[in-house]
């Protein structure tokens, strides 16, 4: 299910923690599992539970609780723009009004294509850069629709 590569990473995150508290790495082994997975199964999440040594309702609990956790699939880059008061005073709902028209989808959906998909958030504290927006490990600030536009261009 997972590549060698994720099984190393997820024993390193195990070994920082006495062998008794390998549970301690369940978030960062959920995080490797969906870098390579793209996404949480009930079966990945069962696999990651078997590696801990944890039962899967511990790891359902922990995956259900934060919003970095994606339980279905998703679309290959993720953008998340912040909605929150910095970024809505500096005209975040234009953003999103941009890539509705632009990718043709609302809020909390995924392009036909599988490209893309549209979140709002909440504030990711870069707010000085208002409006903002993170598509996956890179934030980008001071957003307008032509540097929207040169953003996605640079998109695989
Ligand atoms: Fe948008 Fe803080 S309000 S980053």
């Amino acid at each position: 299910m997972l590549s060698d590569k994720a099984l190393a990473a997820i024993e390193q995150e195990k070994a920082k923690y006495p062998p008794e508290r390998a549970q301690s790495a369940v978030m960062a082994a959920l995080r490797i599992a969906q870098d390579e997975l793209g996404w949480l199964s009930t079966d990945t999440m069962d696999y990651v539970a078997e590696l801990l040594g944890m039962q899967p309702i511990q790891v359902y609990e922990v995956a259900t609780f934060y919003h970095h956790y994606e339980l279905k699939p998703i679309g290959r880059h993720r953008i998340d723009v912040c909605g929150s008061v910095s970024c809505w005073l500096c005209g975040s709902d234009r953003i999103l009004d941009y890539f509705r028209e632009k990718l043709g989808i609302e809020v909390g959906e995924t392009t036909p294509d599988g490209r893309f998909t549209l979140r709002e958030v909440e504030c990711l504290g870069s707010c000085v850069g208002a409006p903002m927006m993170q598509i996956g490990n890179v934030y980008h600030e001071n957003l307008t629709p032509a540097k929207i536009d040169e953003i996605l261009d640079g998109l695989k």
